[in-house]
């Protein structure tokens, strides 16, 4: 039997992966820090046989030949570790909308790296899956780890991602405010590619550096208002690099603006609530679980949100309880 079920959850980064220092191995220009958003998970099961080629289904349709080609080359990465030629069926499913900048192929590529080895009989520790979910996409690589998880850049040009603190660590809610569901119109592929062509690239990038141990320090402590002063800077930079890139890339929205700009106000008066922006329209709203009730029915008050998705942190990817069936 060679086939094996994972659950992964997306994550969303306080500090932003947005461009590479290497771009093959994936090797992000900028260390990251994100939380794992528990209540949102891919489920993935992979199946090798003996078949013609690999044949993927995500949310109960046949892959794009282009989703389907980067499934088949991170399973040839799986196959070349198990010395296997098998191919494999492969089915995922999401309970959120996929490729709408909900970092989806973070929790694809986490749960397919985990069913995937599992299925060739791998047993690999957890820095080598995250090093090898990373492959598929880097975001992945964080969403293998559970809680709050440090992306880091190493001075010999490699990355590793390890949990900073378990998901109890800090009951900080992610109140996500859907401003639109259909699929992005720019891969976030194509937006790390063009991040060097900005002019603000470069200080983005040191100032996401310098800011990464403060950032941890923030989540070490608790501190909503320090963490939530540099997400909102650094989210606000990465669009300004997307923006200036040759070609440019808007993933904001008039909606966007909207909420960002309630989300100021309603924190002038004093409720603590902060945003981030991945490729994406939609807005992550970060509050504690006291404000999580007040923040979620504000945003749907709002003109242009169609839902509030509320999730909390979680843990890293698992193999699900019925895995092998
Ligand atoms: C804006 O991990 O989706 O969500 O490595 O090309 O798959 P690939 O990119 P991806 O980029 C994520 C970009 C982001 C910021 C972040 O999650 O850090």
């Amino acid at each position: 039997m060679h086939r094996a079920t994972a659950i992964a959850h997306p994550n969303i980064a306080f500090i932003k992966y947005w461009g590479h220092a290497d771009a093959a191995l994936h090797v992000p220009a900028n260390p990251s820090i994100s939380m794992v958003l528990d209540c949102l998970q891919t489920r993935t099961t992979v199946d090798f046989r003996v078949l013609r080629k690999d044949e993927v289904i995500i949310d109960g349709i046949t892959a794009s030949p282009a989703a389907r080609t980067r499934v088949s080359e991170h399973l040839d990465r799986v196959r070349a570790l198990a010395g296997s030629d098998l191919r494999a069926r492969v089915r995922s499913e999401s309970n959120f909308a996929v490729g709408a900048g909900l970092a989806s192929s973070a929790s694809a590529f986490a749960a397919l790296t985990l069913a995937a080895t599992t299925a060739l009989g791998l047993d690999l520790p957890l820095q080598q899956l995250s090093a090898l979910a990373r492959l598929g996409s880097g975001s992945a690589c964080r969403s293998i780890p559970g809680g709050f998880v440090e992306w880091m850049v190493h001075p010999d040009r490699s990355a590793t991602a390890r949990s900073i603190a378990p998901p109890e660590h800090w009951a900080l809610c992610d109140c996500i405010a859907l401003v639109s569901t259909r699929h992005k119109k720019v891969s976030s592929i194509r937006g790390h590619e063009a991040a060097p062509s900005s002019p603000l690239h470069t200080a983005r990038v040191r100032d996401a550096t310098l800011q990464a141990p403060a950032c941890r320090q923030a989540i070490e402590r608790r501190n909503l208002a320090a963490l939530g002063r540099i997400a909102e800077r650094d989210a606000v930079m990465m669009h300004a690099v997307a923006m200036t890139s040759a070609p440019p890339i808007y993933y904001w929205t008039a909606e966007t603006m909207r909420v960002v700009r309630a989300v100021i106000e309603w924190r002038e008066a004093g409720l603590p609530v902060y945003y981030t922006i991945d490729a994406g329209p939609n807005i992550h709203c970060l509050c504690e679980a006291a404000h999580r009730d007040e923040v979620q029915r504000r945003l749907a008050s709002l003109p242009g949100v169609e839902q509030v998705l509320v999730a909390c942190p979680g843990g890293g990817a698992q193999l699900a309880d019925d895995h092998v069936s």
